[in-house]
């Protein structure tokens, strides 16, 4: 199958994906849902060094809600023994293509085994600038959003913003997104049709792709077709078709 998504006029400039079915994907096969996970993270180095050679400058990965936390203790510390060393076997790379390491959420929830690699990769990263790779860990969109709220109370509280001026920019900056674009598409894979506490801020007027593929089943040629789908999307943001496209060409 060809797909053209050559032109980056079409290309989105933020992704974010809900990596979802790696427990599935391992019990169709009879194996431990571990397995699912580590042949996630093969999915993760396939979709980063596909969005890296395209120049999409955004890529967000959800890898681990609040959510999950409640999931049994064994899945969990797996799930971070995993993350550490993706971590540890990702940084060359993201220091040879000068990918930004970025994470949104309550980082400072994780295990210190796991925090330690993760400060020392967004340091080792931090001056990067061709693509940032945000995960969000221990994330859920109502939580940042709680957060958020509650800085912006206290800035009211010592007078340094006034309720009656609050604007939206006002809750971005304080979001753990700040000084990122809202995501231009959201993918989610293993055929779930919620959002499941992602980005709620954030994907207000995102693109939505949902597939049936499994995670660990999905790599370049998925994601190229979810970019290709995207391109053929026309997004009116409230307006009309002829005021979002004028017929003129708004090129
Ligand atoms: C996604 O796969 C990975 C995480 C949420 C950490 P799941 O572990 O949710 O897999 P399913 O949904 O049970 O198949
Ligand atoms: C969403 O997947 C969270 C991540 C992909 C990290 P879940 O598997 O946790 O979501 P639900 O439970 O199906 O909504
Ligand atoms: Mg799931």
């Amino acid at each position: 199958m060809e797909i053209d998504v050559t032109d980056a006029a079409e290309l989105p400039r933020h992704v974010a994906i809900i990596m979802d079915g790696n427990g599935r994907w391992a019990r169709q096969r009879g194996l431990p849902r571990v397995e699912g996970h580590r042949m996630g993270i093969r999915a993760v180095r396939a979709v980063v060094e596909c969005a890296r050679e395209l120049g999409i400058p955004f890529l967000t990965l959800y890898a681990f809600s609040v959510e999950n936390w409640g999931r049994p203790e064994n899945e969990v510390s797996t799930l971070m023994a995993l993350l550490r060393e993706f971590l540890l076997k990702e940084l060359p790379d993201l220091v040879r293509h000068r990918i930004r390491l970025n994470v949104i959420g309550e980082a400072e929830k994780l295990p210190s085994y796991v925090r330690e690699v993760l400060d020392r990769t967004l340091a080792l990263t931090a001056g990067h600038t061709d693509m940032t790779l945000t995960l969000a860990l221990s994330y859920a969109g109502r939580n940042e959003i709680l957060r958020a709220a509650r800085k912006l109370a206290e800035d009211a509280a010592r007078g340094r913003v006034a309720p009656g001026e609050i604007t939206e920019n006002e809750i971005a900056a304080r979001l753990d997104t700040a000084g990122m674009p809202d995501p231009d598409l959201v993918i989610r894979t293993s055929g779930e049709l919620r959002v499941s506490n992602f980005l709620l801020w954030q994907t207000a007027y995102s693109e939505f792709l949902f597939t049936d593929v499994l995670w660990p089943d999905f790599g370049k040629t998925e994601f190229l077709q979810a970019l290709d789908e995207y391109s053929r999307r026309h997004r009116r943001f409230g307006l009309t078709e002829e005021q979002a496209e004028p017929p003129s060409g708004g090129l």
